[in-house]
C-alpha cells in the first residue's frame, strides 16, 4: 500500500468525511479535515475566516496541508475544492499524496446536499442552477488535480474499500515504483514496447507481450528469475505490460513463495481500464485463463501517456471494453463515451477517461471481491463476444469481438429489459467512431451458437445474460430462450 497519504477531494455531498473516516479506519490511520482543522486552530469558521480576503485563507491552507502531507500520522485528508485553485498546494500533492476525487452524478450530489438542510447548512447551494454551476467550475480542477476517481455514489463501505484499491493514474505514474521497491529486492516483469519506460528497479525480465506469455513455461521462467534473485516474501514484484504481461507477471508472483506483493502498471487502454485493476491473475493452459488466482496488487500504477505508442487497433479494441464500462456506470462516464470524437480523442482528455472507467471497475471490485454477485455485470457484451471471438478463430481481437457482443447485448436489452434503443443507436456510432466493426464478416452462425454452448457447459446451465435497463442501470443472471439468442447472434452477423 502507499506510504503517501490520501487526499479526498469532491463537491459538496461527496462524502468526504464519512468515506474519509472509513478510509482512514482501513489504511490504520487518522483522519483530518483540513477545513475543521484550520477552524480549530484560528478559533473561526471558515466563512468568517474568508472575510479577511481569499488569499489569507489559501495561505492558511497550503500550511495545514504542508503539515498534515508531511507529517506522517494523518493517512487520509479531505480538502475544499478551493484549495486546489492553489498552484504550490496543487505542486505539493502532487509529489507527496495520493489524490483522490470522490464523484457522484450531480443529482446523487444535490439529493444529499438537500437532506442534509440544504442551503441553511451550506450557502454555496442557495440554489440548484447555482450548484451546477459551480460543479462544472471545480470539476475541471478536481481533474488536473487527481490521481484517481472514486465513485462516490457507492454506499460508504464499497467507496471507502475501492478508494483503498484505487490505482494512480496520471503521466509520470510509473516514477512512484520505486516507492514500493524501497528496502526490498524487486523483479521488475516488463512488456517489450514499454521496456525502455520503466524506471531502473534491478533485475528485469523482459517479455514479448500477448497472449502467447501466458503460459506454464513463462510462469517457470519467472518462478526461477526470483529465486535467481533471492526474492522473499517481503520482496516485490512490478508487472508493467498488457493484460497478458499482467496476468502472468501477478500469477507467478501469486504462487511464489506463497505470494510475493506485486504493482501493477497497466501500459494498454484493456489494461488501465480493466485487465490491471481487481486481482485476478492468470494464465492459459487447457482453456483461456483456467489457472489463476485472486492475488490483488498492492497498488496500480498506470501512466496514459504510454498509450500514446499503442497500435490503432489494440486502442480501438479497449475502447469497446471502455464502452461496455460506460454503459454500466451511466453518467458523467457515459456522457463522456458517448461523445467521444474518434479514436484517441484530445490528450488532455485521456487521464479522465482511463481514471473514470477504472474507477467503475474498482468500486465493483470492492463490493464483490471474489466474483460472487455484482461483478458479473462485467460480462456485459461477453457471452455473445466470447462465441464470436472463438468462432472467428484469432481474427479478431477480444475487444473487437466483444464490440460486436455488445451491439447483441443492447439488441437484447432493447427487446427484453426496456432499453431505450436510442442508447443502443448511440453506443453503435461510439464503436464506428473507433472503426469498430459492429457485425462480424462471414461468420457462421452455428460455430458462433456451438461456442457458446461449450461455454455455456463450462458454468454448468444456462445462459445467463447481463441486460441494460439504463445505462448505469445493469440486471444480471437473465435467462433467454434460445430461439431470442439465435436471433440476437444472426442479427450481428453480417
Ligand atoms: N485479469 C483480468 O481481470 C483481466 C481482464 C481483462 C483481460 N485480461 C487479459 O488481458 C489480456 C489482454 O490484454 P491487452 O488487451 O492489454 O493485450 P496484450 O497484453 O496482449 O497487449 C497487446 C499488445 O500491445 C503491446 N503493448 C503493451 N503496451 C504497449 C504500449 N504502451 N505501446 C505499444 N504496445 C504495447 C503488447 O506487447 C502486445 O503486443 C488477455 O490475456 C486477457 O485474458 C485480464
Ligand atoms: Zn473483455
Amino acid at each position: 500500500m502507499s506510504a503517501r497519504p490520501d487526499v479526498l477531494v469532491g463537491f459538496m455531498g461527496a462524502g468526504k468525511t464519512t468515506v474519509g473516516t472509513r478510509l482512514a479506519e482501513l489504511r490504520g490511520g487518522a483522519f483530518c479535515d483540513v477545513d475543521r482543522e484550520i477552524e480549530r486552530r484560528t478559533s473561526r469558521s471558515i466563512p468568517d475566516l474568508f472575510t479577511d480576503g481569499e488569499e489569507a485563507l489559501r495561505d492558511l491552507e497550503e500550511t495545514v496541508v504542508r503539515e498534515l502531507v508531511e507529517g506522517g500520522e494523518t493517512r487520509v485528508v479531505a480538502l475544499g475544492g478551493g484549495a486546489l485553485g492553489r498552484h504550490g498546494t496543487r505542486q505539493l500533492l502532487a509529489e507527496r499524496a495520493r489524490v483522490l476525487l470522490l464523484d457522484a452524478p450531480l443529482d446523487v450530489l444535490w439529493a444529499r446536499v438537500e437532506a442534509d438542510g440544504g442551503a441553511g447548512v451550506r450557502p454555496l447551494a442557495a440554489s440548484r442552477h447555482r450548484f451546477e454551476d459551480l460543479h462544472l467550475q471545480r470539476r475541471a480542477l478536481y481533474m488536473t488535480a487527481a490521481d484517481a476517481v472514486v465513485d462516490a455514489a457507492a454506499p460508504p463501505a464499497v467507496a471507502a474499500r475501492a478508494a483503498l484499491d484505487a490505482g494512480t493514474v496520471r503521466a509520470g505514474a510509473l516514477d512512484r515504483l520505486a516507492e514500493f521497491a524501497e528496502g526490498r529486492r524487486c523483479l521488475t516483469i516488463v512488456d517489450a514496447p514499454v521496456a525502455d519506460r520503466v524506471p531502473d528497479l534491478g533485475p528485469r525480465v523482459v517479455l514479448p507481450g500477448g497472449e502467447g506469455v501466458k503460459t506454464t513455461a513463462t510462469v517457470e521462467a519467472l518462478w526461477r528469475q526470483m529465486a535467481e534473485h533471492e526474492l522473499e516474501r517481503r520482496d516485490l514484484v512490478c508487472a508493467v505490460g498488457g493484460g497478458a504481461v499482467t496476468d502472468v507477471a501477478g500469477f507467478a508472483a501469486a504462487t511464489f513463495r506463497r505470494g510475493l506483493d506485486w504493482v501493477s502498471c497497466p501500459t494498454t487502454l484493456v489494461g488501465q481500464v480493466d485487465a490491471g485493476i481487481g486481482g485476478k491473475t492468470g494464465i492459459d493452459v487447457a482453456a483461456k485463463n483456467d489457472v489463476g488466482s485472486f492475488h490483488p496488487p498492492v497498488a496500480v500504477l498506470s501512466d496514459p501517456t504510454l498509450l500514446a505508442t499503442l497500435p490503432d487497433r489494440e486502442w480501438a479494441a479497449g475502447f469497446a471494453e471502455v464502452l461496455k464500462t460506460a454503459l454500466l456506470a451511466g453518467d458523467p462516464l457515459w456522457t463522456l463515451v458517448r461523445d467521444w470524437p474518434n479514436g484517441r480523442g484530445p490528450d488532455e482528455a485521456r487521464p479522465e477517461l482511463v481514471r473514470r472507467a477504472a474507477a467503475h471497475k474498482e468500486r465493483v471490485v470492492a463490493a464483490d471481491p471474489r466474483e460472487a454477485g455484482a461483478r458479473a455485470t462485467l460480462n456485459l457484451g461477453h457471452t455473445i463476444g466470447h462465441g464470436v471471438e472463438h468462432a472467428a478463430g484469432g481474427r479478431l481481437l477480444h475487444g473487437e469481438a466483444i464490440a460486436i457482443g455488445l451491439a447483441a447485448a443492447l439488441d437484447l436489452s432493447a427487446a427484453h429489459a426496456g432499453l431505450d434503443p436510442a442508447v443502443r443507436d448511440d453506443a453503435l456510432r461510439v464503436l464506428a467512431r473507433q472503426g469498430l466493426a459492429t457485425r462480424a464478416d462471414g461468420l457462421d452462425p452455428d460455430a458462433v451458437l456451438a461456442a457458446m454452448r461449450a461455454d455455456k457447459k463450462r458454468v454448468q446451465g444456462a445462459h445467463r445474460f447481463v441486460l441494460l435497463e439504463a445505462p448505469g442501470r445493469a440486471v444480471w443472471g437473465v435467462e433467454l430462450d434460445d430461439a431470442a439468442v439465435a436471433a440476437a447472434v444472426a442479427g450481428v452477423l453480417a
